[in-house]
């Protein structure tokens, strides 16, 4: 990498702030840098803000992607038909006086002028600030940092989650929210972006803002529905605030694909592998995420770990590019065939990861941040069982092979973190979850949605039907939100944070309920069931 100097940079810091979604500040151009005119970019393209993610004890990757125009139909958001050169720095301080990198990466049309740094060499368990410039054009300034050193057990970690975002079911409070409780890392569990055309997928209510563009199945599509979400300044907040760790779940692809499997398998998608390449292509330019992540033909690799000294392991699951198509045509069904003991959810090879980083972990916490309800959810009165085949209910031997395996393991603390289904939840997870006198070997909190569903509503849980039949589940709630979470040697305590609307922007956060779990005590705990501001 080149080191560049910004230059003329240092006296536009006090105006360039470290707010997200900042303008961009017009610097004169560096004679080097002009271009000719016609090649120039036309006006500032840091509308996608910035973005840093997968951090680990001596680095992290930082993102940006240029697009003056982001909206634009062909997914490439206005860029001229060339390569650039994008600097970036790094600092220790939000003013950018102790700059400890820079250097320059080429943001290049094939990726859709994306660009990923990967930082290494770093201190451990500090704070750094990122930005990055390209002709006269400065981008907002991001706050990420490095994880503790794996030995280190540091006294506690701020970190948030959050799953589906449906740009049209409403505004973005919940991110702006969780960015201003200031986490230090946050997991997005899928459904960062949907696929369909505006009027496909209508909220109770009705929509109130609209995806641009078809729904999406080429490259084209995909970029340009990623510009339109990034370009949300709620999101660009969240982004700039802390490291995210992101998995997909459906709808960055198409609604409830298996592996090779479009949503419809009745309706013949001949190009659906072409669909997912596009896709995965997308996601990768648009998520800060390393070089292990770029797709190499129709695969991409995302599960991973990312681990928080001793304290945390989170083991980060694909549930959607490995599996079996859902069992007796999806849906919520009675169906003896979804607990057949081959059934797959992980696919082999990533089950096998994952039993064999619980057994080497040795941290006080391991957490799997993945996609779909993993506790059972019977929602039939009565001996047969009625359960969601698109979750691990409908792959319930897969499930049973890694709840066993963790209890071989000895995993000290294991806790399922889960999106999807745009409800918060909290649940016990047994071994058996048929046996009421079966012992609670772990903990579930599901987090709601940031939009998808629309405003939704509070509710007694008591009340709700699946918590009445299933004794293992302790709370449900159907309001927009995120989950945020105080992790400790001793302690989980997780905030099940709620806005009361998302059809209207501006709403104030509050916690509906909180559930802690103790060290070594499998099981989810509530300490306080009243809504409060904090
Ligand atoms: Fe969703």
């Amino acid at each position: 990498m080149t080191e560049i100097n910004f230059g003329a940079t240092r006296r536009t810091i006090l105006t360039a702030g470290v707010t997200a979604g900042a303008a961009a500040v017009l610097l004169p151009a560096p004679p080097a840098l002009a271009g000719t005119p016609s090649k120039a970019l036309p006006t500032d393209p840091f509308t996608l803000g910035v973005a840093s993610g997968d951090p680990d004890h001596d680095g992290f990757v930082i993102w940006t992607r240029l697009a003056p125009q982001p909206l634009a139909e062909d997914g490439m958001g206005g860029m001229p038909n060339r390569s650039f050169t994008v600097h970036w720095e790094v600092a220790e301080d939000d003013r950018f006086h102790r700059i400890v990198r820079r250097g320059a990466s080429p943001a290049v049309r094939q990726w859709g002028h994306s660009v990923h740094v990967e930082l290494a060499g770093l201190r451990p368990n500090r704070e750094y600030w990122y930005r990055f410039r390209v002709e006269r054009y400065l981008s907002p300034a991001g706050r990420t940092r490095t994880a503790p050193h794996p030995s280190s057990l540091v006294p506690s970690l701020a970190m948030a989650f959050a799953s589906c975002s449906q740009y049209e079911h409403g505004y973005f409070t919940a991110y702006r929210r969780l960015a201003e409780d200031h986490p230090d890392l946050v997991l997005h569990l899928g459904d960062y972006q949907y696929e369909y055309k505006a009027g496909d997928y209508v909220a109770p209510g009705g929509n109130p803002r609209d995806h641009q563009g078809p729904e999406t199945e080429t490259l084209a599509n995909y970029r340009q529905r990623h510009a339109q979400y990034k370009a949300d300044p709620d999101l660009q907040a969240a982004h700039a605030v802390a490291p995210w760790v992101v998995v997909w779940d459906d709808h960055e692809v198409d609604n409830n694909w298996a592996d090779e499997v479009p949503e419809r398998p009745d309706i013949p998608q001949p190009n659906f592998l072409a669909r997912r390449t596009a896709a995965f292509r997308a996601y990768y330019e648009n998520m800060p995420l390393r070089r292990t992540s770029v797709p190499r033909g129709i695969d991409l690799q995302l599960y991973r770990r990312v681990r928080w000294g001793a304290l945390v392991n989170f083991h980060m699951l694909d549930t959607r590019q490995y599996r079996d198509d859902q069992a007796c045509g999806d849906g919520s069904k009675v169906c003896p065939e979804a607990a057949a003991p081959e059934r797959t959810i992980t696919g082999a090879a990533q089950e096998r990861w994952l039993l064999d980083g619980m057994r080497r972990s040795g941290t006080r916490w391991d957490v799997l941040g993945q996609q779909v309800f993993f506790a059972q959810r019977d929602t039939l009165d009565g001996p047969d069982k009625r359960l969601s085949m698109d979750a691990w209910d409908g792959y319930s031997a897969n499930r049973r092979r890694v709840t066993q395996g963790w209890i071989d393991a000895g995993v000290r603390n294991p806790v399922v973190l889960t999106g999807d289904v745009h409800t918060h939840w909290a649940a016990d997870v047994k071994l058996d979850f048929d046996d009421p006198a079966a012992p609670v070997v772990g903990s579930e909190l599901v987090c709601s949605s940031i939009t998808s569903g629309g405003d939704g509503a509070d509710s007694d849980p008591a009340d709700n039907a699946t918590v009445k039949l299933n004794p293992h589940v302790k709370f449900y709630n159907a309001q927009r939100g995120y989950v945020r979470t105080t992790i400790t040697p001793e302690l989980l305590t997780a905030d099940f944070r709620v806005v009361p609307v998302v059809s209207a922007p501006g709403a104030a956060a509050h916690t509906r309920a909180t559930f802690v779990i103790e060290d070594r005590v499998p099981g989810v705990h509530q300490t306080y069931d009243r809504p409060r501001d904090n």
